[in-house]
């Protein structure tokens, strides 16, 4: 038998290649998705899979359908996670798990296995979508099992398997990086009452250092999904790109926050998300030109429920999926483009504009128009306000 594992190259996952040879007698295929984490030397990876003990290195660039399949529909959605998180982790998980699906099928593999803690939502993420997607694939979670329990033990286990140990020096964080954020958690961010350190940031500049003139960004959206930058069009990972450099550069999208994690404690996270940041602002200041009042309240109570499902690994759960043909809908007419300064960490809106807005200049002025009748406002607050006349009257006793 074979099983396929979500391989980065780094200590904990060259040490699980060896532990399941050993403990399952499987061939191992390491695979390695690129969601725009920064992948360094291709080639050495495949080496590297194979020094530990892997039959074979799968690398597949997930980038664009990360981007496009994913993100954006989320974004689209206004997903925010318990106020702040802009779900990058979340998102990425059913990505990179939907693809090892799809290699176990390729090689022939009957399971698949992941170094997630068993304390952490990204074990819950991968293994409800290898459950929706292939439900007789088995799933291997070596740090459930093992007793390996720190750096040292791992390097241990390395050295007396014959598995080169990664040169590289781990971080004294946690990290999670991908085209759409660099989360951070653990060392001195385990008390919350701590100020992440200046040089713990990668993908922002702090904004006191960011440059003394505002930039402009006129970002174009189409059925509530960015399509182009200043004009300029842009696959949807290029956009990105490009807006985490400039977003990045202005010091936009740090957040530092505290969250309930699915399995029920809390953590302290500090996440960067410079391009999507500035992309979740467009849509929202395009949506209030293109939705009314009560559209704009139903789907912001939707996306409380959609952030909800997708924090919580159930990406491919038909109730998300439903969730997302109504944001779909709603967002039919959100077209149109939207400017934004970035400055010095900030980000305010100074234009808008959309073929299917429903502002009219000619109803909302100040300046009289004639769509709009004055004289008919006293008959509609009579009646808005009947209940509340009603009752002054009984307190009265009128
Ligand atoms: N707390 C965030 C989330 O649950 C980030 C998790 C980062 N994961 C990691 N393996 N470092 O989505
Ligand atoms: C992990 O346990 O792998 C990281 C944290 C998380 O999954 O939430």
């Amino acid at each position: 038998n074979k099983v396929v594992l979500a391989y980065s190259g780094g200590l904990d996952t060259s040490v699980i290649v060896p532990w399941l040879r050993e403990n399952y007698g499987c061939e191992v295929v390491c695979f390695t998705a690129d969601v725009g984490q920064g992948i360094k030397e291709l080639d050495g990876l495949e080496a590297k899979a194979k020094a530990s003990g892997a039959c074979q290195l799968v690398v597949k660039d997930l980038k664009e359908e990360f981007v496009k399949d994913y993100i954006f529909p989320c974004l689209r959605a206004g997903a925010v996670y318990e106020r702040k998180y802009l779900l990058g982790t979340s998102m990425a998980r059913p990505v990179i798990a939907k693809a090892m699906v799809d290699v176990a099928r390729e090689v022939g593999a009957d399971a698949v296995s992941h170094g997630c803690t068993g304390k952490g939502n990204d074990q819950v993420r991968f293994e409800l979508t290898f459950f929706a997607l292939n439900p007789e694939l088995n799933v291997v979670a070596p740090w459930r099992e093992w007793d390996i329990t720190g750096r040292e033990d791992a390097i241990e286990y390395a050295k007396k398997h014959n598995v080169p140990v990664p040169v590289t020096k781990k971080s004294i964080y946690s990290r999670d990086r991908n085209l759409w954020h660099l989360s951070h958690e653990g060392d001195i961010l385990e008390d919350p009452a701590n100020e992440p350190k200046e040089d713990m940031y990668m993908m922002s500049v702090d904004p006191k250092d960011a440059p003394d003139e505002p930039q402009y960004v006129k970002i174009g959206i189409e059925s509530g999904i960015p399509v182009s930058l200043d004009g300029k069009t842009y696959s949807p990972a290029e956009l990105l790109a490009t807006l985490n450099e400039i977003g990045g550069k202005h010091g936009i999208g740090r957040i530092d926050m505290v969250e309930n994690r699915l399995v029920g404690m809390k953590s302290r996270g500090v996440y960067e998300t410079p391009g999507g940041t500035i992309l979740f602002n467009a849509v929202r200041e395009l949506e209030s030109l293109t939705l009314d009042r009560e559209t704009i309240q139903v789907k912001d109570s939707l996306a409380l429920k959609y952030a909800e499902l997708v924090y919580a690994g159930r990406w491919f759960d038909p109730l998300r999926e439903s969730m997302d043909a109504f944001m779909e809908k709603i967002t039919e007419t959100t077209t149109g483009s939207v400017t934004l300064k970035l400055y010095k960490g900030s980000i305010s809106v100074t234009g808008r504009t959309s073929a299917y807005s429903l502002y009219r200049e000619d109803i909302s002025s100040f300046e009289s128009g004639d769509i709009y009748n004055q004289a008919d406002a006293a008959g509609f607050i009579r009646l808005y306000g009947l209940p509340m006349r009603v009752r002054a009257m009984l307190n009265k006793g009128i």
